[in-house]
């Protein structure tokens, strides 16, 4: 009779010996044949194809910096948030900076002077807009620059939210193809104050399932100006380089920012509170839909972003609030603006 318990146990014996001469061999090689595994894993994960061999070589190299980069940050433990190996792993900072972010700082217009917020007084605790409903799913920008176009369209979802008490998903695409209000560039750039304007003068904004998202810059879809889901009266700024106001505004809505993500952490955040490094080159745009405090007293604003849920805490990073610095962490006070519906 065959005892089939004393195989496990065979098994795991003759793996763990494997191991031990593997290493006595060469610890270097091994290393080096590890990560060639982990980055075959991640081609899989991510559905990475390269064109040749060079191409895979060159992008192996880039992988295993990050790679070793991100271990011994998370080892170190020394800040509030994790890092992890997500799908801009085999990326140069300089090449993520490029292709994710796109906010065209030089074509802001002029800022508006009223902010209806300014009284605000009762303001909670914390605050989660998507428990309110006023949220939509994350969504992914892909290779276009167009962040503002998905910051802008996330802060008039919101307002739509709370005007109408209807959440519906609006089109990014619309305002990529259509709007070229203040310099707006589609996948190359833009703002989201002239995102607003767009809105306000095209009387509304589709909805992305009758818009969809393309990811690439495309003609402007004349028609679709005739199904307008959403509408807006304006936008106002928020007092620059003030978190106070910012809070009172995203304590009434969803709002807009600017801020500078182009950090190597900024690229492979996975969790907790952010606190930096990065500087004030605002070179993206993204939604604070709440804010809150952390298990471990930080106090955080809850940063809706647009690049797919497998990247920060489902699609969503905590940015460290009251951070002490002119503009906050990352410059997120600099630039806040709001949809008026
Ligand atoms: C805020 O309060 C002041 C003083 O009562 C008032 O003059 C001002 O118009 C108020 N601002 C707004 C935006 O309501």
């Amino acid at each position: 009779m065959i005892n089939t318990n004393t195989y496990p146990i065979i098994c795991l014996a003759t793996l763990v010996i494997l191991g031990a001469l593997a290493s006595q061999a060469s610890s270097r090689s091994f290393h080096e044949a590890s990560m060639r595994g982990k980055h075959e894993q991640w081609m899989d994960r991510y559905g990475r194809v390269y064109k040749d061999a060079d191409e895979k070589n060159k992008r192996f190299k880039i992988f295993k910096k990050n790679v070793k980069h991100i271990e011994s940050f998370n080892q170190a433990n020394e800040k509030p948030y994790k890092l992890a190996v997500n799908k801009f792993a085999d990326l140069t900072n300089e090449e993520f900076k490029a292709s994710r972010n796109g906010l065209k700082l030089h074509a802001r217009s002029q800022t508006t002077a009223s902010f209806r917020f300014e009284n605000v007084t009762a303001v909670s605790a914390s605050l989660d807009w998507r428990v309110e409903g006023a949220v939509t799913p994350v969504k992914d920008q892909g290779q276009c620059g167009c962040c503002w176009a998905f910051s802008a369209v996330a802060a008039t979802e919101g307002i739509t939210k709370l005007k109408t008490g209807k959440l519906v998903s609006l089109s990014e695409q619309e305002l990529v193809d259509c709007d070229g209000i203040g310099g707006n560039q589609g996948c190359e750039g833009g703002l989201m104050d002239n995102a607003f304007l767009f809105i306000q003068q095209n009387d509304g904004i589709s909805s992305e399932a009758s818009y969809p998202y393309q990811g690439v810059d495309g003609f402007c879809n004349i028609n679709m100006v005739a199904y307008s889901t959403a509408t807006i009266s304006g936008y106002e700024d928020v007092p620059a380089n003030s978190e106070t106001a910012l809070l009172k505004a995203v304590a009434r809505q969803p709002v807009s920012v600017a801020i500078d993500a182009g950090g190597n952490d900024f690229q492979f955040y996975s969790s907790g509170v952010f606190t930096g490094q990065c500087g004030t080159d605002l070179d993206h745009g993204v939604t604070v839909v709440g804010y809150g405090t952390s298990m471990d007293g930080i106090d955080y604003w809850l940063v809706k972003n647009s690049w797919g849920t497998r990247w920060g805490e489902e699609g969503y990073v905590r940015m460290q609030r009251g951070a002490n610095t002119v503009g906050g962490l990352c410059g997120i006070a600099m630039q806040a603006s709001y949809p008026i519906a």
